[in-house]
């Protein structure tokens, strides 16, 4: 597991991750600080793009520069916390495309449950970035994933803002093969399946639906 978890100790992250916490944060600062973090954990999600050298002309000659070679990306938030990052994600990659994935969990069996599915047509032509800023049990991001891989994309990778070692532990098994970023792993999870100390229900808090 300790391959495929990347868990982003940068002050900058930390720092607003309290913020995120504090239950005084009302839902504008809430919202503000979910597309930054995502924005700062997506620019380490993207450290191995690669490059390809051309020439550029300056006003004082020719230099050689790099460019993203060729690669596509798509984000993929899962609705509805999964909204609140793609505007500091885009900001990062303004050209990439996004797709939803609408899935919500039950409250009495933690399942989640599909309601909505669109992805870019050429998704078998892109590298998948999935957005949620929880992974509890676990079960929504292994739900999204499998949607996804029946599209064939070129790569996947997940980003969250916390994840509780048990839903950490059901992925990493689930899908061996994706990537988590996130910005930190939590103690655990409570009897009605919140991430403690977490932040509460991230949909809510960005939504202002409490
Ligand atoms: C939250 C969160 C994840 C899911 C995580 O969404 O945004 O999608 O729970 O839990 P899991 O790892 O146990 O599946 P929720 O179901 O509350 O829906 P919402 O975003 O519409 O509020
Ligand atoms: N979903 C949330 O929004 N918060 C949690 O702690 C668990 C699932």
């Amino acid at each position: 597991m300790e391959n495929q978890v990347f868990v982003m100790d940068h002050p900058l992250i930390q720092h607003k991750l309290t913020f995120l916490r504090d239950k005084n944060t009302g839902a504008k600062e809430f919202r503000e600080l979910v597309s930054e973090i995502a924005m700062l954990i997506c620019y380490e999600a993207t450290r191995d793009l690669p490059l390809e050298e051309i020439q550029t002309e300056t006003p004082m000659g020719i230099a050689t520069t790099k460019v993203i070679a060729g690669r596509k990306l798509a984000f993929v938030p899962i609705l509805r916390a999964g909204l609140g990052m793609v505007e500091g994600v885009l900001s990062m990659v303004p050209a990439a495309k996004v797709g939803h994935i609408g899935l919500y969990r039950d409250h009495e069996t933690l399942k989640p449950v599909e309601y909505y599915c669109k992805l870019p047509s050429d998704v078998s032509e892109r590298e998948v970035i999935v957005l949620d800023p929880m992974l509890a049990t676990g079960g929504s991001a292994i739900d999204a994933v499998n949607l996804i891989k029946k599209h064939h994309p070129k790569s996947l990778k997940f980003m969250c803002i916390i994840a509780a070692p048990e839903g950490l532990k059901a992925f990493t098994q689930e899908h061996p093969d994706v990537q988590v970023y996130c910005a930190n792993v939590d103690s655990h999870l409570n009897d009605i399946g919140y991430i403690v100390p977490g932040l509460g229900d991230a949909g809510d808090r960005i939504f202002g639906t409490l």
